[in-house]
């Protein structure tokens, strides 16, 4: 009896750690495209570019950042082109001005389109693109990238959430379902479902029909005059592989086509450099603090007010504070470490860590909440506020705006975070809801990157809705019908009415038709 449960113990464990997926029948060629990324967008292709070569399949990618990758079934190509540098942007200054970022696109996207297909690394590769199984692209601002897909299967990568749902034929219905920037409380008032509605139609027709799209395809159908128009070529994906989860956003439904592989990226801790695990096990009892602002707003972008308002903060604190910053610092209290570099995952994985101060980007909140660390969010643009509020609303730390902030702000959210058990509770029961899966995110989406492979595209996957026009999935040709069938039973129903009262009272109108 032990050893029988020990068997399948035993059993159980080294199909774990073997993965749960059967071999693959041969090794796939992938191509993987994300020309215009940043550097947090890298760290979730990198995951599954890795787990497919762990696999035995040939990764190709095509990418605008320094290659990284040792992995021998890695091919990185860098296309080296200057558009789009992110370490050039000030996100300090984008949040002041809203339209920055948007002009920023409209400054750079068309250009890459024009200037990529003449790089001759870039143009070799598109010109061998057939030989691919798959192409795998960036879901966000990668429209340049769709020529390689002409006449190949090819997977959508949102490394931000749900997006381009409604290209795969499920419109998600804006009185429940948050749009990208804002994050109403539900259920959402009449205004803010007006609101809601008025932004997904906004920004889904500014970027693809009016500022951006229309700019990228003048530039692609200069060079390939022959192709169809880049709409369509998305139009026919036959998969998206979401970086969301359920647990840690708003549950909504989705089609076989749309498959949620978020927090893959996030992994079981390292053990941290020797100097990094004393500082932090030094801290004793009171703990540590991480703060950084991820990969994109770089330490010393950030404007010198804020810059000393968390100086004067951390002086007043008893704990360790451990600060990802680029640059020099004058003035820094005995208590802060700062660092350019720095292990996230490992750090936030340390039982000595309280406390993460975040941008609140959408990478840093799965690890958070992954490795079980309450935040204290302070976001700076795009999607960060609305995960920001998230964090709020779902108990897991403070949210802050940076205009309003102060020394004590910043003092009394870090000492709540840390003193209140409640936060660590609504993250771990999170965490335990997120880790409670069947196979693991990244497994999931290996099975079915070459479940696309094997099924030539698996057309079984798409929703008749992606094939109808707006008429015809908003059913405005059959309401007309139906408006139209009720009236003439209307006109229909009144004569006969008219005609049966004629009789009966006896008017003189069928009377004289009679004589
Ligand atoms: C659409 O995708 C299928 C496979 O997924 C492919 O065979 C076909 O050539 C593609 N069509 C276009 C126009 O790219």
């Amino acid at each position: 009896m032990k050893v029988a449960t020990l068997c399948v113990l035993v059993a159980a464990l080294t199909r774990g750690a073997l993965g749960v997926l059967s071999p693959p029948e041969r090794s796939y060629k992938i191509l993987i495209l994300l020309p215009v990324s940043t550097r947090s967008h890298r760290i979730v292709f990198m995951t599954i570019a890795e787990a497919l070569a762990d696999r035995g399949h040939k990764v190709v990618m095509l990418i605008n950042q320094p290659k990284s990758s040792t992995h021998p079934n890695i091919h990185e190509v860098a296309h080296g082109l200057p558009h789009r540098q992110h370490e050039k942007f000030n996100m300090f200054d984008m949040r002041k001005s809203s339209g920055g970022s948007t002009n920023a696109l409209v400054r750079t996207l068309p250009p890459m389109a024009r200037d990529m297909y003449q790089v001759p690394e870039v143009k070799e590769l598109y010109e061998r693109r057939k030989e691919f199984d798959v192409v795998m692209v960036d879901a966000l601002f990668n429209e340049a990238a769709y020529p390689f897909v002409h006449e190949l299967p090819f997977i959508l990568v949102s490394t931000s959430g749900i997006a381009k749902s409604d290209v795969l034929g499920n419109v998600l219905n804006p009185a429940y379902t948050p749009s990208f920037m804002f994050d109403f409380p539900s259920p959402m008032s009449a205004w803010h479902r007006f609101l809601n509605t008025l932004s997904s139609i906004v920004m889904s027709v500014y970027w693809r029909h009016w500022a951006i799209v229309p700019l990228i395809q003048k530039e692609i159908s200069a060079q390939f005059p022959e192709l169809p128009p880049l709409l369509d070529l998305e139009r026919n994906m036959s998969l998206a592989l979401l970086n969301s989860h359920f647990t840690i956003s708003k549950s909504v439904p989705l089609l076989p086509s749309q498959v949620e592989v978020g927090a893959m990226h996030c992994r079981p801790a390292n053990p941290l450099p020797q100097e990094l695990e004393s500082w932090i096990t030094g801290a004793g009892a009171e703990g540590v603090i991480y703060f950084s602002l991820g990969s994109v707003a770089r330490g010393n972008s950030m404007p010198v007010q804020y810059r000393n308002l968390f100086l004067q903060a951390f002086r007043r604190l008893p704990q360790r504070v451990i600060w990802k910053y680029e640059g020099e610092l004058e003035d820094v209290p005995d208590n802060v470490m700062i660092s350019k570099w720095l292990p996230q995952q490992d750090i936030l994985a340390h039982d000595n860590v309280k406390v993460f101060i975040t941008h609140g980007g959408l990478l840093s909140l799965q690890e958070s909440i992954y490795h079980v660390t309450p935040l204290l969010a302070l976001p700076i643009f795009g999607d960060q506020p609305k995960n920001g509020r998230f964090v709020r609303d779902s108990g897991l730390g403070h949210f802050l705006v940076w205009e309003e902030l102060t020394e004590d702000l910043i003092v009394n959210a870090l000492t709540d975070i840390i003193s209140d058990p409640k936060y660590k509770e609504n993250v771990m029961k999170m965490s335990a809801g997120l880790r409670d899966q069947l196979i693991s995110p990244k497994e999931l989406a290996v099975f079915w990157t070459e479940y696309v492979i094997r099924h030539r595209g698996a057309p079984q996957l798409r929703s008749p809705a992606a094939q109808l026009s707006w008429v015809e999935f908003l059913m405005l040709d059959v309401l007309l019908l139906l408006h139209l069938a009720l009236l003439v039973l209307y006109f229909t129903l009144r004569r006969v009415l008219r005609a049966i009262s004629a009789k009966i009272f006896g008017s003189g109108g069928s009377k004289k038709k009679k004589d």
